[in-house]
């Protein structure tokens, strides 16, 4: 934790700001025994020099009150030798995991005599102890809160290069590719235990990006019909005639260009699942047809006049609300009831926030595991700065959009150990979308997505990406450091 301490921005700016201003040190004492390091002036070293143990008690027993108490609050106080003493504590996992304080000077409204005397305990002789008090640096209650402020920021950045906790999942499941113990992912997995065992139509329903695709295929994996095949068709892909001929096949001479009898999907699927994406999207026409599978288990190829019977168990998924779609007369209600025989409603992101971190863990390993190959090294850690944004933003685009997002991450950090929060996307980082910005900003954004579109292009080799953009490997590496946009692979 020492050296990325010092290494750190935000603690570099305050502990400018605290030498130029105030002539005091900034320092971190971890809670394993750390202790006091950091002398803020000469009159601190004297003191320390004189019973170095007491400096460091002075503060530890700070840190063991806020260890007990996780109070987040700093800690303002005097310290064995009557100097202000100002402390933050920094958390991790398991609870406090240090404390960065600033020390050294006197309280404005402390008398200097009184200091003196103070001082003159510790080091002898009085005529050097009023000597000293009189040397250390003074603040005001204006200034107490500044130097308050920048202890707290730099405790602040200590804690948001923290890994991100993720307490270990208490759910377990057979659906294992599911990621998730929110109350509603929870109601969704119960009623898939029910389903894959049974042969009823299924529709999924929910946002898109929410998952419809990844349970449909549990279903179809984890139940009977697992060896045979799956096929995935999504209804607003083509055109009607395409759609047609794509499900149901034709047969020669069905029309132009159909120099052979061609198998639909729908006998591709035979004995296995078929699943429908966005049936809400699905002609008047084929609706008719589609009824005429789900009732019969048969249907006509175009141009054809014998009947196909296949055994096709079917899962549709749509993000409209077909029930509503029927009150306006653009779905058909027979094949309505058809089809939600068993409906699983698929809760969106926002409603699942909880396991942001969870999902958000779960794409890092999953990705860098892909991009690494399997006996990939441990995969980069997630920052809680990081997360801490990703829980922050409210994912329109649902899962998908956050599996993007970490993708992303991923490319930008190289092989950096780990993913911090200026490696989050701007638009995640900045929240709601309409909020104005300066152009400075607009432009950093717009650099910043070059950046990594190019790094994404050349699979996150950064000569390439610069010679792509058309600048130098140097100037390509300034801008990436200024954007936040992680160290150089
Ligand atoms: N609970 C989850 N656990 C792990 N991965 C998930 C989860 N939900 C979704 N995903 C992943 O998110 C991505 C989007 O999911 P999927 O394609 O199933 O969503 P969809 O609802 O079909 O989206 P669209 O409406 O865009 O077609 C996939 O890569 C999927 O594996
Ligand atoms: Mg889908």
């Amino acid at each position: 934790m020492g050296s990325t301490f010092d290494d750190l921005p935000d603690v570099a700016i305050a502990r400018d700001l605290l030498r130029r201003w105030w002539g005091l040190e900034l320092g971190l004492a971890e809670a394993g025994g750390g202790g006091y390091v950091r002398k803020s002036h000469a009159v601190c070293e004297t003191i320390h020099g004189a019973a170095p143990a007491a400096c460091a008690g002075a503060l530890a027993e700070i840190a063991a009150e806020l260890a007990s108490s996780k109070s987040r609050d700093p800690v303002i106080r005097q310290c064995h030798a009557g100097l202000i003493l100002v402390v933050a504590p920094v958390f991790g996992a398991h609870g406090l995991i240090g404390v960065v304080y600033a020390t050294g000077a006197r309280a404005a409204e402390r008398p200097l005599a009184e200091v003196g005397e103070g001082l003159a305990a510790i080091v002898g002789s009085p005529a050097e102890a009023s000597a000293m008090a009189g040397a250390v640096p003074v603040l005001g209650a204006d200034d107490v809160g500044r130097v308050r402020d920048l202890v707290v920021s730099a405790a602040a950045a200590v804690e948001r290069v923290q890994p991100a906790v993720v307490a270990p999942t208490t759910f377990s499941h057979p659906f294992t590719e599911i990621v998730g113990e929110a109350a509603a992912v929870r109601d969704v997995v119960k009623l898939l235990t029910k389903v894959v065992k049974s042969e009823a139509t299924v529709l999924v329903h929910g946002e898109s990006g929410t998952g419809k695709e990844l349970i449909a295929r549990a279903i179809h994996y984890h139940g009977p019909r697992a060896k045979k095949p799956f096929v995935v068709q999504n209804c607003s892909a083509f055109n009607d005639n395409l759609l047609e001929s794509a499900l149901f096949g034709h047969v020669r001479g069905a029309f132009t260009g159909a120099v052979k009898d061609q198998p639909g999907l729908f006998q591709v699927a035979d004995g296995g699942t078929f699943f429908l994406d966005e049936i809400g999207d699905m002609s008047a026409a084929l609706q008719v047809k589609l009824l005429r599978v789900l009732q019969e288990g048969t249907f006509m190829p175009v141009g054809g006049t014998k009947p196909v019977k296949v055994d096709v168990r079917i899962i549709a998924a749509s993000h409209k609300d077909l029930a509503t779609m029927v009150a306006v007369k653009q779905f058909r209600e027979d094949l309505f009831y058809r089809v939600n025989v068993l409906k699983i409603t698929v809760p969106p992101l926002r409603e699942r926030v909880s396991d942001i971190p969870r999902l958000a863990q779960f794409f890092v390993a999953k990705h860098w595991r892909s991009a690494k190959g399997a006996d990939a090294t441990v995969p980069p850690r997630l920052a809680q700065g990081a997360l801490a944004r990703l829980v922050a933003y409210p994912w329109p685009g649902n899962i998908r959009e956050l599996e993007n997002e970490i993708e992303r991450m991923l490319v930008l950090a190289g092989d950096a150990p780990e993913l911090t929060g200026a490696m989050v996307s701007a638009r995640v980082a900045g929240g709601a979308h309409t909020a104005p910005r300066a152009l400075r900003d607009v432009i950093a954004t717009a650099e910043a997505d070059a950046i990594v579109a190019a790094l994404g292009r050349h699979g996150g080799d950064r000569d390439s990406a610069a010679q792509d953009l058309g600048i130098s490997r140097s100037y390509f590496d300034a801008r990436s450091a200024a954007l936040g946009l992680g160290a150089s692979a």
